[in-house]
């Protein structure tokens, strides 16, 4: 069966087609950019609207695929910004209604982690999800994904984002600083490190890091010191985690699994107990279609469907509260 699948949740718009075993057929997407600062929802929400249709087209073009072959048209529900959230919804409501094809709602933070199992082929791993608005450890029990630890406050990426803008970058900072780290000396400057039982938080490293930047320590020293730092405390969380539960494989996901000094370190620490590491090729790490067009293949296939008048968006919407069936074999 073949999926169109759209994300709009916050920078990205993003259309993936997808087959069978989550075979990406095709795939469009544009990340929208701010000038200067973070996002605006507003403003992102009018950059989605804007290239949303012509993402479907290139996405179809892509795929050599006609709309009549689209058996189901998935979408992003939720978390999100409100106003990207509808920008997609609205679309994907559009074409299941022209193309009187089934609208299947999809988790965002789910899709991150299933097209990162699908293409690990590892059936039950501890999933290790780290992006802009979000910083989980993940294991499936008893008919969902259940959260093992978070950030308590903002995901690593924001974290990363906020972090760059406050030295004078533009948005995303986190590849922008993986590039900076390194440049650095190898010195690591005293930054909190703060893990809480199986929790995470990253404000105090932000508000260090920008005090070392004021008194002068040059961007690099405090790149390298910023990635040692923090992914070392997703590196400890997630083996506390695979020590808990006894599993010896690590799927990450979400975009700062970008990252090859984080892929670097819990591949070190995995293997050093034995387990294996995998993460997805970038293009699928960061917000992409495919991830939700393939969550909606398998949400689709366990009746995952809704009317259009049932199809809300929901903003808030979190990993652990959304069933995943299809799991449950
Ligand atoms: P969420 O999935 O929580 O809703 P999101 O959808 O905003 O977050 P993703 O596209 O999954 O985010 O990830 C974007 C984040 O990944 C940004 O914060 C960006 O800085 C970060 N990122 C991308 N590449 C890298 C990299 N190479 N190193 C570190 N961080 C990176
Ligand atoms: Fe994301």
């Amino acid at each position: 069966m073949v999926v169109l699948g759209i994300e709009s949740t916050a920078h990205t718009a993003s259309v993936g087609i997808v087959g069978e075993g989550a075979q990406v057929l095709g795939l469009a997407s544009d990340m929208y950019r701010p000038p200067h600062g973070g996002i605006h929802p507003r403003e992102a929400a009018n950059h989605h609207v804007e290239l949303l249709p012509d993402l479907v087209t290139r996405a179809l073009d892509a795929a050599h695929v006609r709309p009549t072959e689209i058996e189901a048209v998935a979408f992003a529900q939720g978390p999100g910004l409100g106003p990207c959230l509808r920008a997609g919804a609205t679309v994907a409501r559009m074409l299941s209604l022209v193309w009187e094809r089934p609208l299947v709602p999809v988790n965002h933070c789910v899709a991150h982690v299933e097209i990162a199992r699908v293409l690990s082929g590892l059936d039950d791993p501890i999933l290790l999800y780290a992006s802009g608005g979000n910083t989980q450890v993940i294991a499936y029990a008893r008919g969902r994904y259940r959260v093992l630890g978070e950030t308590l406050d903002i995901g690593v990426g924001n974290f990363l984002d906020k972090l760059w803008i406050g030295l004078g970058g533009t948005f995303p900072g986190g590849p922008a600083l993986e590039a900076e780290a390194r440049q650095g000396s190898g010195e690591i400057l005293p930054l909190p490190y703060s893990v809480h039982g199986m929790d995470v938080a990253f404000s105090g490293m932000l508000t260090a890091t920008l005090a070392h930047h004021a008194k002068g320590v040059a961007r690099p020293d405090l790149a390298y010191s910023v990635e040692v730092t923090a992914y070392s405390m997703l590196t400890e969380i997630t083996e506390r985690a695979l020590a808990h539960r006894q599993r010896g494989a690590v799927v990450l996901g979400g975009g700062v699994a970008c990252n090859e000094r984080l892929r670097t370190m819990v591949r070190t620490m995995v293997e050093g107990r034995g387990g294996s590491m995998f993460a997805p090729p970038r293009s699928l790490c960061v917000d992409n279609g495919a991830m939700i067009a393939w969550t909606g293949l398998l949400a689709f296939r366990s009746g995952g469907t809704v009317p259009v008048e049932a199809s809300a968006v929901e903003p808030r919407q979190r990993t652990d509260l959304v069933a995943t069936p299809w799991r449950a074999g």
